[in-house]
Parts: C-alpha cells; sequence; structure tokens
C-alpha cells in the first residue's frame, strides 16, 4: 500500500508534473511482468494487425487518462488515506499503460498522437471531481472503472481470435478494473448522478473513436 504522507500544495504539483512527464514523454516501468510475455506471437494479416492496433491504442490512451484522472484527483484529495487509495491504484494503472505501449510496439503501431490533450483533459476532470469532495472523488472513479471494464470486455470479443497475446494482457486489466471499482466502493464512493455517468460515456466514446485511428 503506498504510504500516507502529508503533502504541501506545491509537493502535490511537483508530484503532478512528474507524472505527465513519465506518462507522455517517458517509458511507464510496470511493476508486474506483462500477461502477455509468455503467449506466443500470432500470425496476424495487415487487416487484424491494424485492428488489433488500433483497440490497443484505444486502451493506451485508457490508460493515459486513468493517470491523469487519479492524479487529478489525488492532488486534491482531503482525507490522505483516500489520497493513498487513488495512488495505490495509480501504479496498476501503470503497469496497464506499460504493457498496452509494449503491445502496439509489437504490433507495429504507436501511441495516439493526441496523448497530451487527452491527459490535460482527464486530469482536469479528475481535479474537479476530487474538489466536490472524497464521496464523489470515489464514486467517479468506480463509474470510471465500471465503463472500462465493460469497453475490456468487448475489446475481448472484438480482438482477432488468433492475438492471445493482446487478450492475455487485457484479461489482467479487466480483473484489476474491477477491484478497483470494488475498492473505491468499499472506501465509500457516492453513485454518481445519471447524467454524469452518461456524460463520461459520452466523452469516452468520443475518445475511442479517435484513438482507434491515431
Ligand atoms: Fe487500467
Ligand atoms: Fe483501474
Amino acid at each position: 500500500m503506498t504510504t500516507v504522507r502529508h503533502l504541501s500544495p506545491l509537493d502535490r504539483l511537483l508530484d503532478s508534473t512528474q507524472n505527465a512527464l513519465i506518462t507522455l514523454l517517458g517509458s511507464p516501468r510496470a511493476q508486474r511482468l506483462n500477461p502477455g510475455l509468455d503467449t506466443p506471437e500470432a500470425a496476424l494479416d495487415t487487416h487484424e494487425r491494424q485492428h488489433a492496433a488500433g483497440l490497443m491504442r484505444i486502451n493506451h490512451v485508457g490508460e493515459v487518462c486513468a493517470q491523469a484522472l487519479y492524479i487529478g484527483q489525488a492532488a486534491v484529495a482531503r482525507d490522505p488515506a483516500t489520497r493513498a487509495h487513488l495512488l495505490h491504484a495509480a501504479q496498476e494503472e501503470t503497469d496497464h499503460l506499460a504493457w498496452c505501449a509494449d503491445r502496439l510496439h509489437e504490433l507495429g503501431s504507436r501511441p495516439s498522437v493526441f496523448n497530451p490533450l487527452w491527459y490535460a483533459g482527464s486530469f482536469a476532470i479528475g481535479a474537479a471531481a476530487g474538489l466536490r469532495g472524497d464521496g464523489w472523488n470515489l464514486g467517479f472513479v468506480v463509474e470510471t472503472e465500471r465503463q472500462v471494464e465493460a469497453h475490456l470486455q468487448e475489446h475481448l470479443h472484438s480482438l482477432p481470435l488468433t492475438d492471445a497475446r493482446s487478450r492475455a494482457i487485457l484479461s489482467v486489466m479487466k480483473d484489476d478494473e474491477v477491484r478497483h471499482a470494488d475498492n473505491a466502493m468499499a472506501a465509500g464512493a457516492r453513485l454518481l448522478p445519471r447524467p454524469v455517468a452518461m456524460l463520461m460515456a459520452g466523452a469516452s466514446h468520443v475518445m475511442k473513436t479517435v484513438a482507434y485511428r491515431g
């Protein structure tokens, strides 16, 4: 579990800036092994490879957004335990980010050119949710993770049948996202109003449409 520290606003700003730079410009390092590592590479045709890359680019963008949301929320969390909870989940999202980047590279593709925009928008949304209080903050985590879980399920169906390497990564990610939502629920999340959940789903639909292409 992440250590609970009392941080000044400047510490929080520096932490957030460091995360943004590593997420967007560096090579985020996973703490767990890539789940697809032991799975042999499939012989994908051009169309299958492009489709798998499009889906993994969406998942990579999703993880860029997850970093930004969690870090934005942690930057304004009031209770140190809530902040520690958010930062712990952010570490698992870093694993997801690194695994998706690895897989994109293996598929001969690259991350979305719009990642700085996705990061900035998600950080602002995370901070706005966090400023409403820790119950809302955790409620936002629950809604985000449930929506991500649903889209990972869709991708598991949509990936080329033979792409077991991508599938192995998405399966572990999905299990993690379910746990993130359950943990946030147990930590005292409030259920978000339906219009907010629908707005989040709309924004994620736009992100997915753009990220699939580039
Ligand atoms: Fe994730
Ligand atoms: Fe998550």
